[in-house]
């Protein structure tokens, strides 16, 4: 059995103030195997929130169909926000060339694809008049079918649309959102565009490995069926650990857990590439909004190997010690090398460069970083994949998924809501005027208020 992703957590375990011992690992064991259990049987009955444990077993005909359609555009503007569009650039930032949308084909293999996620006019504006109306396509998505700013995006662009493309504007749309739910249904119903659904089981920030991350990536030449694979390896693995120290899930589980309780409430996410650094964004939203909740959770920091060894790592290394710190490698980078030779005495001093690789230079920084905060008492866990390719990235994603999962039940939330981000849509509903929500009015002018009480003016 060849390798998927390897974790070494010897590191977690710190001679630093409050250590997590091995023992105290060994004394969760039969709580995150009973965890564990839940978590599986959940997923057996599709229980709503756990649908996303299914996923690496779906169908993909239709979304590859669609994957089709969407690849004879110019342009794919996907208009969605947090998990309706996080995944997305995770998977394009990991499986795309650098620089993607600015290569010409051949070397780019599908549409030039764009991100319509802020409520920002600037951006939106700016994308939206570089645009070649009759040669792109929207691809609308939310789960909710309501939150504002997507269907902001998506009003202003459907008029757009709708002014330059006529009776041919339905065509140049694909909604992806829940199967009944939202007024986006009754859209696609009345003007007949096509769309793809969200399986009802599956909240937003698990959906990447659903139609929403998967009907652009195959449009783009992303292999959606190795993706898959990827992420049906690793739970077909990580079923058959069913010994706490064979199971990097559930060691990491643990780990969290206690690192947590000591203390240390925020999980820093550095992966070494500029390949990852969606990665550690994507983890952001999954982290952070599936466990903090009741006064629980640890905030997750992104950051990346190398540029933040030059800007976070000394507050990582020698400020509080408040941090569970996750550093990914890559095994086997794209070959890159520096010059054997250079003919001039002046460079001398750097002869030890001489004939090395880039990537070599990015895993000796990403162990270096490592050893250096074990030496300092942190705790660490060092995380590899083999390569970055779609059967990785799949299990890289299916890992984390699970991962939190576990963690969120393990401290007794609920992985799988998200009240605070509701009450947010709900003020900013009752704001702008939406019927049903009046009664948000008052108290978001009486918090608000709260906030202006002292006021300083220059
Ligand atoms: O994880 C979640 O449920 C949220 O972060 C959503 O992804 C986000 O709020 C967007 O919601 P929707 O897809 O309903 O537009």
């Amino acid at each position: 059995m060849d390798e998927l992703l390897s974790v070494s957590v010897g590191g977690a375990f710190t001679s630093g103030n409050h250590p997590v011992k091995v023992e105290d690992i060994d004394s969760l064991s039969q709580k995150i195997e009973e965890t564990d259990v839940f978590l599986r049987k959940k997923g057996r009955d599709d229980a709503e929130g756990f649908g996303w444990i299914n996923l690496p077993y779906q169908n993909l005909t239709e979304i590859i169909e669609t994957g089709r359609w969407l690849s004879k555009f110019d342009t794919i503007v996907q208009i969605g926000i947090g998990g309706s569009a996080l995944g997305n650039r995770m998977l394009v930032n990991a499986l795309l060339p650098p620089f993607y949308n600015e290569l010409e084909t051949p070397l780019r293999k599908g549409p030039r694809f764009y991100l319509l996620e802020n409520s920002d006019p600037v951006t939106a504006t700016a994308m939206l008049d570089r645009l070649d109306l009759s040669k792109t396509v929207f691809v609308v998505v939310s789960k909710s079918g309501s939150t504002t700013e997507t269907i902001a995006h998506f009003l202003w662009t459907w008029q757009r649309a709708k002014e330059n493309l006529g009776t041919k504007a339905p065509e140049h749309f694909l909604v992806i959102t829940d199967s009944r739910r939202g007024s986006l249904r009754k859209f696609v119903r009345a003007r007949g565009c096509r769309s793809l659904e969200i399986p009802e089981s599956v909240g937003g920030r698990y959906s990447v490995l659903s139609s929403v991350g998967l009907a652009t990536a195959a449009a783009l030449g992303i292999d959606i069926e190795r993706l898959l694979h990827g992420a049906r390896e690793i739970d077909q693995r990580l079923v058959m650990r069913n010994y706490l120290w064979e199971n990097p899930a559930w060691v990491l589980a643990g780990l969290n857990v206690l690192h947590a309780r000591v203390g240390r409430n925020m999980s820093v996410m550095m992966p070494y590439g500029d390949c990852l650094s969606a990665f550690a964004e994507w983890f952001a939203q999954l982290w952070g909004e599936s466990l903090g909740k009741n006064g629980l959770g640890t905030t997750p920091v992104r950051a990346l190997g190398a540029i933040d060894q030059h800007s976070q790592l000394q507050l990582y290394m020698e400020g509080p010690d408040d941090k569970f710190i996750t550093i990914i490698d890559v095994k086997n980078r794209p070959y890159f090398k520096l010059p054997d030779n250079i003919d001039d005495d002046a460079l001398k001093d750097f002869e030890f460069l001489f004939g090395k690789t880039m990537g070599e230079l990015l895993s000796v920084e990403a162990r270096s970083t490592t050893s250096a905060l074990i030496k300092a008492g942190k705790p660490v866990v060092y995380l590899s994949i083999p390569e970055v390719s779609e059967r990785y990235i799949g299990a890289l994603i299916f890992f984390y998924e699970y991962l939190t999962a576990l963690v969120g039940l393990l401290m007794d939330v609920n992985p799988f809501d998200q009240p605070g981000v509701e009450q947010g849509k709900r003020y900013i509903y009752s704001l702008m005027g939406r019927q049903g929500f009046e009664e948000y009015i008052g108290e978001v002018e009486q918090y608000f208020g709260k906030c202006r009480n002292i006021e300083i003016i220059l």
